[in-house]
């Protein structure tokens, strides 16, 4: 295998603190770290721990004072209002400095939660790094969560303050935010002072209509900031979170990520060196959104650390207006680096099958394009290498990681790409496939993909306010590895393949989803005696959420009104971007005999994949049954 990475993937096995320590040389540090590693606490682990630095000045003022404050940091493209808006590195910190001083006027201190909801538009990007500035730690919130949603993130990490906006666009309809924040901020727990919001025309409802009826100030952003001084960065230990963020599990209660700040800072500028290749000038466009982890790194921080220009897209792959609208922003802003999900290209292919509505613009500022949130499946590989006759970087990684586990390190060197495989593992990142009693399997042999700890900089450092929570889900289940809950192998040539999920976690257009979840909802209908939601393969969406439900006996109700109303429900307590769609009303689930619905069997019937009944079956004859519902797609 090729050297350059090669070299780079062994140092970091081999002696990480000294791996690391070097990295950390490219951040700009107020007490530059002497320690890598505290490992005091063990299976929990710290970077940098005698390191200070502020994110905020590594994202603006760093280039500021090295002469780049004319350079574009951030370009606000909206498809959705038909406008483009530039901020330069200095426009862009005078903006952080400002709304930083707005949060310091309003109370906000170093260490206090601050919740963002907000859409794609320039004020998330603003607000993520005021509240970094400060050292607030910021949780920022999909903006297709339902209020339900919003209020258990609420109650979990108790922020002091809410930033959102008067709403966000969809190509169907608006959001209203407004009427959300309230509902959420009604059923959760009281911790919130501040709401501050963002106006945006076009939408109803104003922060002057919930104040009356509020113990929350209710306050406009623009108000506030005429009367704010800025805000200097604020000093802090490498070890302060940055950010809490919040991402599915297999239960019902999301996990609160946690990120640090110096270790995040390392491995962002390393990830920007190593793997995707961007330098100071280079124009990123990550067109994600920025309530994801691919938001958070790949919009937001690693671009301004790195000194290039990021590209905030408030808009869909196809629709605002077609299927050409990646190619006129790369064409626009001379991108020289993409990221995008699967699911956009498959969408883009879907409506215009040759991508010639791409093809037409001017491509060629475009060096690679980079695709994560779900396997890039190898049709659709070869569509993206075709069209755009560039490098196709598959990057596997998980919110928990903050940056990629396995890539073709680009920046290292391109190694020759296999369809399916995100490449190898990335220096850091020591990965192996244990089997379900933890021993390693051959290569070739598929298993839990794990990795050895300590994890490197940049991934999570334990779950918001448990870390007995971290432990238990990722630290135990094989000592000494964290277990990422994919399965996958590595072949021959230490290439990974990454087949899916090992637990009931779906994966929806790229976005995140538990099943377990979604079974909450469907269970508290009141005529829903047991339930199963299972993820089964989409041609478009990766995975699209099925639900089957078996009805309390006696109950007399027309089924397709029980259906639309189960639909709603979903919708209603977990948000439009569950996608929930699908529900059959059937006899029975098959179960065990210990009373374990047989999930796994139901997926690979839906797939039209291979299955053995388990032995373990109560009832095969609910199987045989059930069978008739789980039809595969074509
Ligand atoms: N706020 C509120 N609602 C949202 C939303 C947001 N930010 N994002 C999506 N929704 C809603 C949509 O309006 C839709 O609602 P509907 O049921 O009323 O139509 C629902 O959630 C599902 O939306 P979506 O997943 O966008 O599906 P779609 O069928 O409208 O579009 C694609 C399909 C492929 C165009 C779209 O899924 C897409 O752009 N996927 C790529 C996602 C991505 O980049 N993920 C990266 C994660 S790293
Ligand atoms: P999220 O935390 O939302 O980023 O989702 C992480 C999960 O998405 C991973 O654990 C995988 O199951 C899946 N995933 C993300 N990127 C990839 C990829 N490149 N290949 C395969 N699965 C992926």
């Amino acid at each position: 295998m090729a050297q350059e990475y090669r070299q780079a993937f062994n140092q970091a096995a081999t002696d990480p603190a000294a791996f690391w320590l070097t990295a950390a040389r490219d951040v700009q540090w107020d007490k530059a770290p002497t320690q890598a590693i505290d490992d005091s606490k063990a299976p929990l682990y710290n970077w940098f721990p005698d390191g200070k630095l502020n994110l905020s000045a590594n994202a603006l003022d760093r280039h500021v004072a090295a002469g780049r404050g004319d350079q574009a940091a951030l370009i606000y493209d909206s498809a959705m209002l038909n406008s483009k808006t530039e901020y330069s590195y200095s426009e862009l910190l005078r903006e952080v400095e400002i709304f930083a001083g707005v949060l310091r006027d309003r109370g906000v201190k170093t260490g206090d939660r601050v919740l963002i909801y907000l859409p794609m538009i320039p004020q998330a990007v603003i607000s993520m790094l005021a509240c970094a500035r400060l050292g607030a730690v910021h949780s920022v919130v999909f903006g297709g969560f339902a209020p339900k949603e919003l209020a258990a993130r609420i109650t979990d990490c108790e922020p002091v303050a809410i930033v959102t906006a008067s709403g966000g666009i969809e190509p169907s309809r608006h959001i209203e935010y407004l009427p959300a924040v309230a509902e959420a901020l009604a059923l959760a727990e009281k911790s919130v002072r501040d709401v501050i919001v963002s106006h945006r025309d076009g939408f109803e409802h104003s922060p002057s209509e919930y104040q009356d009826a509020s113990e929350v100030n209710w306050l406009d952003w623009d108000e506030l900031a005429k009367v704010a001084q800025p805000a200097a960065p604020v000093s802090l230990d490498s070890t302060h979170p940055l950010y809490v963020l919040y991402t599915s599990g297999t239960t019902g209660s999301p996990k609160g990520v946690v990120r640090d700040t110096g270790g995040y800072t390392t491995a962002l500028q390393f990830s920007m060196n190593a793997i995707y290749d961007v330098h100071p000038g280079d124009v990123m466009f990550t067109a994600s959104d920025v309530g994801w982890v691919v938001g958070h790194s790949y919009i937001v921080y690693a671009p301004l650390i790195a000194g290039a220009t990021s590209v905030l897209y408030e808009g869909k792959p196809i629709g605002t207006p077609d299927a050409g609208v990646f190619g006129r922003i790369i064409e626009d802003h001379k991108v020289t680096t993409m990221f995008t999900a699967p699911t956009a290209l498959r969408a883009v292919r879907k409506a215009d099958p040759s991508g010639a509505l791409i093809a037409a613009h001017d491509l060629s500022s475009l060096r690679a394009l980079f695709v994560a949130g779900e396997r890039l499946d190898p049709d659709t590989y070869h569509f993206a290498v075709d069209l755009l006759g560039i490098p196709v970087v598959d990057n596997w990684w998980q919110t928990e990681t903050g940056w990629p586990i396995a890539s073709n390190p680009l920046g290292l060197e391109e190694l020759t790409a296999k369809a399916g495989s995100p490449t190898t593992p990335v220096p850091g990142f020591n990965v192996e496939i244990r089997d379900a009693l933890g021993a390693q399997v051959a290569a070739g042999d598929e298993g839990n993909i794990v990795i050895k700890l300590p994890l490197p900089p940049g991934a999570l450092t334990t779950l918001w306010g448990n870390d007995q929570r971290f432990i238990d889900t990722y630290l135990t289940q094989i000592e000494g590895f964290y277990l990422t809950g994919d399965s996958g192998f590595l072949d021959e040539d230490g290439y990974l393949f990454v087949m899916g999920r090992t637990d009931d976690v779906i994966n929806v257009s790229g976005h995140r989803l538990s099943t377990g979840a979604m079974e909450q909802v469907l269970a508290s209908h009141p005529a829903v005696a047991e339930c199963a939601v299972i993820g089964i393969n989409d041609a478009l969406k990766g995975q699209r959420a099925s639900g089957y439900v078996v009805l309390k006996s006696g109950v007399d109700t027309d089924e397709e009104t029980l259906k639309k109303e189960i639909v709603a429900l979903v919708r209603q307590h977990i948000g439009p971007v569950a996608d929930f769609r699908e529900v059959s009303v059937v006899a029975g689930l098959p179960k065990t005999r210990s009373g374990k619905i047989l999930r796994k069997t139901m997926r690979q019937i839906a797939d039209g994949k291979e299955y053995t009944v388990p032995s373990t079956i109560e009832d095969p004859a609910v199987l045989d049954d059930l069978a008739n519902y789980l039809r595969p797609q074509g």
